[in-house]
């Protein structure tokens, strides 16, 4: 009698260790199946210079993307030079760790050094040339990373606020037609890549339905456009879920799929204008803008958590239509949001903490997809 009793609780024992061995603890595996899980990768991580950043990723991460290393400035910083040292060693890691690489970005209007929209006289760069220039970074860059890199955001922030095509020195000098030389040499490049175009303020719908019509464009020019990126730099009341599935399935509608790719949380108080990610726009420090310099109050934390599982529950919910959703940083500590839009605040927006500890937003976003299978 008693040996079955005894029998009887060790097979209860069992069940229920192999229950919790099942349930997922790192995010690649709580998400496998439903999309990728992605991270934003700086300098050190790639060198594995920051090793406890580097650690997070490895373990946690099914997807990276390189957060400066393969912009136009860093990449191809002087006419003939190019710098593919960090590049290299960021495809490296993905390679090792088994990862889906992206490539971020070929065609952006920011950080590409002034000597390629000008001529040796310093005058703007004529037509032809800069199309020549566009061609020969493309063809060089994606043909590097042929068969390696997965996908690549081609053209990166093409679109105003209000939907209209941004004058860049791209539209200024080639005309509208840029994005469509740029989609079809990156293809021709390497066929096998995912082609993807990225922006943030998507859900923002005159900014959407710019985006459609772009996409349409492209799509009526023979451009198969694989994934439509949707940064994601949220902040605490924006988007609300309702919007983000909005935004989601409309984007689904044009047959492509949707990536979330460069998402962070912004819990400090919003400056004018601030709901942009523009590069550019900065703002005057002032103690009432970084109201959370000694740490983040409990209530917060638990907001923060809040926000991310109700957002990643939307992601799962449409996880048919979307490809990935990457954390734009590892720690608070990597954000590029302690300097933007004001120099020098303490930023809360990611998953894990400035002494590498998890954040009760990273248990909530595991809890989610558990409760979302
Ligand atoms: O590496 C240099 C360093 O040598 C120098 O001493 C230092 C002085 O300021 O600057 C360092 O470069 C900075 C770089 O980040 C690395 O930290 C640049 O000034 C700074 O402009 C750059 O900011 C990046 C920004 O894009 C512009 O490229 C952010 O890290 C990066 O998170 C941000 O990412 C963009 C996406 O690519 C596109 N979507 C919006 C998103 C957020 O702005």
């Amino acid at each position: 009698m008693l040996h079955r009793r005894f029998t009887i609780l060790s097979m209860i024992l069992t069940a229920s260790l192999a229950v919790s061995a099942q349930t997922p603890t790192t995010l690649k595996d709580a998400y496998r199946g439903a999309f990728h899980i992605g991270v934003a990768i700086n300098s050190d991580q790639i060198t594995g210079k920051d090793a406890r950043g580097t650690a997070i990723v490895a373990e946690q991460f099914d997807s990276i993307s390189p957060e400066n290393a393969m912009k136009w400035e860093n990449i191809h910083p002087k006419a003939g030079k190019y710098d593919f040292t960090l590049a290299d060693q960021y495809v490296d890691f993905g390679e090792k760790h088994h990862m889906f690489i992206v490539g971020h970005n070929l065609v952006w209007h920011s950080q590409v050094p002034a000597w390629v929209f000008q001529d040796d006289s310093g005058k703007p760069v004529n037509r032809i040339e800069l199309l020549r220039r566009m061609h020969d970074h493309i063809f060089t860059v994606v043909g590097r990373y042929k068969g390696r890199i997965q996908s690549w955001d081609v053209v990166n922030e093409a679109l105003n606020e209000d939907g209209t095509l941004r004058d860049s020195k791209w539209k200024q000098i080639i005309g509208p037609e840029y994005l469509i030389w740029a989609y079809r040499w990156a293809h021709e490049a390497d066929p096998m890549m995912e082609l993807n175009y990225n922006d943030y303020n998507l859900e923002n719908p005159a900014k959407r339905k710019g985006a459609i019509d772009l996409i349409k464009i492209l799509q009526q020019n023979g451009i198969k456009i694989a994934v439509v990126g949707v940064q994601g730099h949220d902040h605490m009341n924006w988007p609300s879920a309702d919007l983000e599935e909005q935004t989601i399935l409309d984007l689904a509608n044009l047959g492509v799929k949707v990536a979330i790719t460069e998402l962070d949380l912004d819990v400090l108080p919003t400056v004018p204008q601030a709901t942009t990610a523009d590069v550019s726009y900065h703002v005057e420090s002032d103690p009432k803008l970084n109201p959370y310099s000694k740490g983040l109050p409990d209530s917060v934390q638990k907001a923060l958590a809040t926000r991310y599982a109700d957002l990643f529950k939307v992601y799962l919910k449409h996880r048919e239509v979307m490809s990935r959703v990457t954390l734009w940083g590892v720690t608070d500590a990597d954000s590029w949001l302690n300097d933007w839009p004001v120099k020098g605040r303490s930023s809360y927006p990611l998953l894990w903490d400035r002494n590498f500890k998890p954040k009760p937003a990273f248990d909530a976003v595991i809890q989610a997809a558990n409760q979302g299978k």
